[in-house]
């Protein structure tokens, strides 16, 4: 299982000194799954020097489409890398909303990070309306064609890093409502058929769930076919909740 700590705009060094040295105590949990925690820009480095000898994998929350140069506030692909990344978290909905990022931009950032051999999970999800006027899964699929555009331009043969896809529905992120399981096995049977056929493809993408995952109902989300692992947003702040969920994964 993929075991993602979002961070989001949250922890200082010292907060986030804790919580990793009590994750590392901890490590005989990792065996089996895969656990990554995306710290904000301000602490990559940080963090990486506190686990680059453990189990736990380092991402960032975003990065940019440029190079390098003038584009002020903006960090590259190469920069997180150079901090110890070998993840990337692209399009969260925080990011679609406040930001203003399009699928379009995705893409184009996908087109950087995949190829610098960054294991790259793009985050989709339908919002409240969406669900209730039934349109979710046009909506899913139009992001799912933008953000993953250049497709086709990806080398899956010789990377050996993943693409991933992210299923948050808008309305379970931070909300404490959780997709119900027969909606996240619909939604992520999709996802999975969908990629095969509109891009010819037999590769396998994982596919994970996000939105109020928690100690609580983590274990019967691990259940649930089709499930490769979650992303974390609240819960993974919170060191007891978060190697709860690590174990309810294994
Ligand atoms: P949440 O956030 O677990 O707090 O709902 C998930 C996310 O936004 O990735």
């Amino acid at each position: 299982m993929i075991i993602a700590a979002n961070w989001k705009m949250n922890c200082l060094k010292k907060e986030s000194t804790i919580l990793v040295n009590e994750l590392i105590k901890a490590e005989n949990l990792f065996k089996t799954s895969e656990v990554i925690i995306f710290p904000s820009f301000s602490l990559l480095s940080h963090v990486y020097s506190k686990i680059h000898s453990s189990n736990i994998k380092l991402g960032a929350q975003d990065c940019s489409f440029f190079d390098h140069g003038a584009f002020t506030g903006q960090v590259s692909v190469e920069m997180i890398i150079d901090a110890g990344c070998e993840y990337v978290i692209l399009g969260h909905s925080e990011r679609r909303i406040i930001c203003n990022e399009t699928s379009e931009d995705i893409s184009k950032k996908l087109l950087k990070s995949f190829p610098l051999g960054l294991n790259t999970i793009i985050c989709i999800g339908e919002n409240l309306q969406d669900r209730e006027d039934k349109t979710y899964l046009s909506v899913l699929k139009n992001q799912i064609k933008l953000s993953l555009s250049n497709f086709d331009k990806l080398d899956f043969n010789f990377s050996n890093n993943k693409l991933i896809i992210a299923y948050e529905p808008i309305w379970a992120i931070g909300t404490g409502k959780v997709a119900t399981e027969q909606n996240i096995n619909e939604v992520h049977g999709f996802i999975k058929s969908f990629i095969k056929d509109y891009f010819k493809t037999k590769i396998n993408i994982p596919v994970i769930y996000g939105g109020s995952v928690n100690e609580d109902n983590s274990k019967d989300i691990f259940k649930i076919d089709n499930v490769d692992g979650v992303l974390i947003g609240g819960a993974s702040l919170k060191s007891r909740s978060f190697l709860k969920i690590i174990e309810n994964s294994t």
